[in-house]
């Protein structure tokens, strides 16, 4: 039999590093035609991705993928609204000059919109409007700060100099796909969690031909789906790797069936490495990864970007309210094959159709963590120092890194132990 791997059985083996970690370059791909500043993608989840977490996403330099639990309508318009969204970085929080007035900076801060502003002064300092939520907007300018240190934001472009955006699609709606690839994405992704099927396979290859976007194909999980779905769908644009490693995820549970996103992505890469394409079609990681160490495995197993739930769910910019338990706050998570997420689903689009009936998926309350950027700020430096361990200095180079397994012994010894915390 074969065996799986997933990401607590490995680790980075250390490689010799020619840069610091400060200056690994994280620019990648998300598709063949879709060039990312940062190796992160937002699932298509109706507790995580719609435009306003896609916004902030692509002007930061990651990617929102649209979730589409709603009407084909309603994705198309979440999809202009991104297309429509100001594009700069210093929408986030506010940029001013040592000199500028405060009165003129508050002005235009209550006039943006936007409840803080740095100031360039030597340190730079950070101004929040007396009008916002003072702690929310100080925790996401500093965090814009640290994120600095590490990375100069660069906006995610489409040739018309406008914000970049996915959106999943149905393999049997390509009156969707259609309005989806009109309203302007530039990434398709498709949704299913089984797409090794000859059904989906067929029907994604016809409406791969049929749109300017870029076309993802997934969920798959083994060498042979990947074969199989390069051979059939023509113009396949990227990979989508992994099958019951969410976080709100009852597949395995459910059905016994499993492929891990860590093994997932070395099945593709062994594939398209027999294919003689590795690098040329990008793999996506998708679900399970706890943050930025998880993600680093994945870019050495050979993804060219990382597909993240629950590590965005908790963000401000993530459809959903927030919930107070206590003295805690909480965001709604939830998977899209839940009774929750399925039931809204039928509710709001009457062009859906079931292919099973069974729950996939749970839904559950994660912590809110502020906004998005904060979460890019941690992911960003953590993922640098992983792959600076690698020996690696950008994702293309993090492929020739190692990973290797790790015995239970070890496992015990990663973590601090042998003293009181
Ligand atoms: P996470 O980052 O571990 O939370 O995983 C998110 C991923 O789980 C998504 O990108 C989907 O691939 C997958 N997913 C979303 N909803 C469901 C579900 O209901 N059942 C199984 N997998 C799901």
């Amino acid at each position: 039999m074969r065996e799986y791997l997933t990401f607590d059985d490995v680790a980075i083996a250390p490689g010799l590093a020619t840069v610091e970690p400060s200056e690994v370059e994280l620019t990648t791909k998300a598709s063949k035609n879709v060039e990312l500043y940062l190796p992160f993608l937002s699932s298509p989840m109706d507790t995580v991705t719609e435009w306003r977490m896609a916004a902030s996403l692509a002007r930061l330099g990651a990617l929102g993928v649209i979730h589409r639990n709603m009407s084909a309508e309603s994705q198309a318009l979440q999809v202009k609204m991104v297309k429509s969204a100001p594009q700069s970085p210093w929408l986030e929080v506010l940029k001013a000059k040592e000199d500028e007035p405060l009165d003129s900076l508050l002005f235009r801060m209550e006039e943006a919109g936007i409840g803080a502003a740095i100031v360039f002064s030597s340190p730079p300092t950070i101004v929040v409007s007396s009008a916002a939520d003072q702690e929310f907007w100080f925790h996401k300018a500093s965090a814009f700060l640290s994120l600095l240190r590490e990375h100069k934001p660069l906006p995610l472009l489409d040739e018309e100099g406008r914000l970049r955006v996915g959106a999943a699609i149905s393999p049997f709606d390509e009156r969707r796909a259609k309005l989806l690839d009109g309203a302007g994405a530039d990434v398709l992704v498709l949704d299913v969690a089984h797409a090794h099927n000859v059904n989906v396979l067929s029907s994604v290859a016809r409406i791969a031909k049929e749109v300017r976007a870029d076309v993802v194909v997934g969920n798959l999980g083994s060498r042979s789906g990947v074969l199989d779905a390069v051979a059939r769908v023509e113009n396949i644009a990227g990979l989508r790797m992994g099958i019951g490693s969410g976080s709100i995820c009852s597949t395995a549970e459910v059905t016994g069936a499993f492929a891990p996103t860590l093994t997932a992505v070395m099945e593709a890469r062994k594939a398209l490495e027999e294919l003689g394409v590795h690098g040329k079609i990008p793999i996506i990681a998708d679900g399970g990864m706890r943050g930025a160490g998880d993600v680093a495995k994945a870019l050495i197993a050979g993804a060219s970007a990382a597909m993240l739930g629950r590590v965005f769910a908790g963000a401000e910019e993530a459809p959903g309210a927030k919930i107070r338990v206590g003295s805690r706050v909480y965001k709604q998570y939830r998977g899209m094959a839940s009774r929750g997420a399925m039931e809204r689903r039928f509710a709001e689009d009457r062009y859906a159709r079931p292919s099973k009936s069974i729950e996939e998926g749970v839904e559950g309350l994660v912590p809110y963590r502020g906004s998005v950027v904060a979460i890019l700020a941690e992911l960003v430096s953590g993922l640098k120092a992983a792959l600076g361990y690698a020996g690696a200095h950008s994702i293309e180079s993090a492929w020739r890194g190692e990973l290797v397994r790790v015995t239970a012994a070890a496992k015990e010894e990663q973590r601090p132990h042998d003293i009181l915390l």
